[in-house]
């Protein structure tokens, strides 16, 4: 945890210790209150009590009643000849006692309420910071990987051409395997700097007439010798003639990171096929990416595409990636006018991500 972290962690642990001195304060100074109330009436009735027996001593030594009512106004007579508290008078302090308790049960629970959602929302906050820390954890962690193998590779491939200078299928053989690594390489950078941008709000999208079949035909191009290397197919099933309105390099985010994403579920199930297909759907164009890989529990679908998310956790698996992508194709469909969703029957069942995005406009969605 960085010295800041630490520091405003502490902050907010002593304002939440502070709430809860506040939240004991509230609950004493109810408690006190309605006892003291109850204190206080027991007192008055008490003084009442002396005045009748005061008031029966004057009418035994003969005064008149209406002079003994002069001085005790609060007395009427009782049954057995002495003096009693006025019934009415007794019924005017009951009401009043409730009153009084009853607005302290309010103003309090007035402010306990309030003490308690402030204590609710540092819990909030707390537990917001602490999931965050460890999603940079994990980010660090995969972001390391994912430099540190193609680099490996990289470095080795280099080594071997140095070396051994090979020729012919070899040679061919390392550099399509060098530029699978820089391909890689060059799609993780390229995501931590868009990252960047929308997190600093610096990312402006420059819209324009896209032909969607060229985007996937480049995508699928250079996700090809991976896709080769896991036993993979990529299959093409987008129709010519569909025409976005998109920023290129947005619309060719969005796709390389669903078509790597899929070839590495397929790969992860032993090998398998990565389909794409596109239709016209009223104003946009619905594009699906289906793949037959090892899926995930439908209940993430959401959480997918938060920034860093990935399930489980980095440390306990080796398994490439940064849980940036997913972000990223979500930011940039979003932004361009679209939404995007993701379906999986559950894990070892394949995956669905689709995404709607704004046809150009003339063309409609319709063109074939
Ligand atoms: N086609 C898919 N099949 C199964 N799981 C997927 C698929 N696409 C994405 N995921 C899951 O979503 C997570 C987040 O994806 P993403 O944001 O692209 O990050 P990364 O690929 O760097 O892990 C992946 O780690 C993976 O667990
Ligand atoms: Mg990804």
């Amino acid at each position: 945890m960085s010295a800041t972290r630490a520091a405003s962690r502490r902050v907010q642990v002593a304002i939440g210790g502070l709430l809860v001195l506040c939240l004991a304060q509230a609950v004493y100074w109810i408690v006190d209150q309605a006892t003291y109330t109850q204190e206080v009436d027991r007192r008055i009735l008490e003084r009442y009590a002396e005045q009748a027996r005061g008031a029966d001593l004057l009418l035994r030594h003969g005064v008149a009643w209406e002079a003994v009512a002069e001085v005790f106004p609060r007395l009427v007579p009782g049954g057995d000849g002495g003096a009693v508290l006025d019934p009415e008078h007794t019924d005017e302090l009951d009401r009043a006692r409730h009153h009084r308790i009853n607005r302290y049960g309010w103003e309090g629970s007035f402010f306990l309420l309030v003490l308690l959602c402030g204590l609710g929302v540092i819990d909030a906050s707390l537990r917001q910071r602490a999931e965050l820390s460890r999603r940079q954890h994990n980010f660090l962690a995969a972001v390391s990987h994912e430099f540190k193998s193609p680099l490996a590779s990289l470095r080795l491939a280099a080594e071997t051409l140095a070396l051994r200078k090979p020729a012919g299928e070899a040679l061919a053989a390392l550099s399509g395997r060098m530029v699978e690594d820089l391909t890689r390489l060059d799609a993780t950078v390229g995501n931590i700097l868009d990252a960047g941008e929308i997190e600093e709000g610096r990312l402006v999208l420059a819209p324009q007439d896209v032909a969607l079949a060229g985007v996937v035909s480049d995508v699928l191009a250079e996700s090809a010798t991976r896709a080769q290397a896991c036993d993979v197919d990529l299959v093409d099933e987008v129709p010519g003639g569909l025409r976005l309105r998109a920023d290129p390099a947005a619309l060719h985010a969005v796709l390389a990171n669903l078509v790597h994403n899929a070839t590495d579920a397929a790969a992860a199930a032993g090998g398998g096929s990565v389909r794409l297909c596109a239709t016209p759907d009223g104003r946009r164009v619905r594009v699906e990416v289906r793949d037959d890989g090892v899926g995930f529990d439908p209940r993430e679908a959401e959480r997918l595409f938060e920034k860093f998310y990935r399930p489980g956790d980095e440390l306990r698996r080796a398994k490439r990636g940064s849980g940036l992508g997913l972000f990223l194709v979500k930011h940039f469909v979003e932004q361009s006018g679209g939404r995007v969703q993701a379906t999986s029957d559950g894990p070892g069942r394949g995956a669905l991500f689709r995404f709607w995005w704004p046809a150009s406009p003339g063309d409609g969605g319709e063109t074939a």
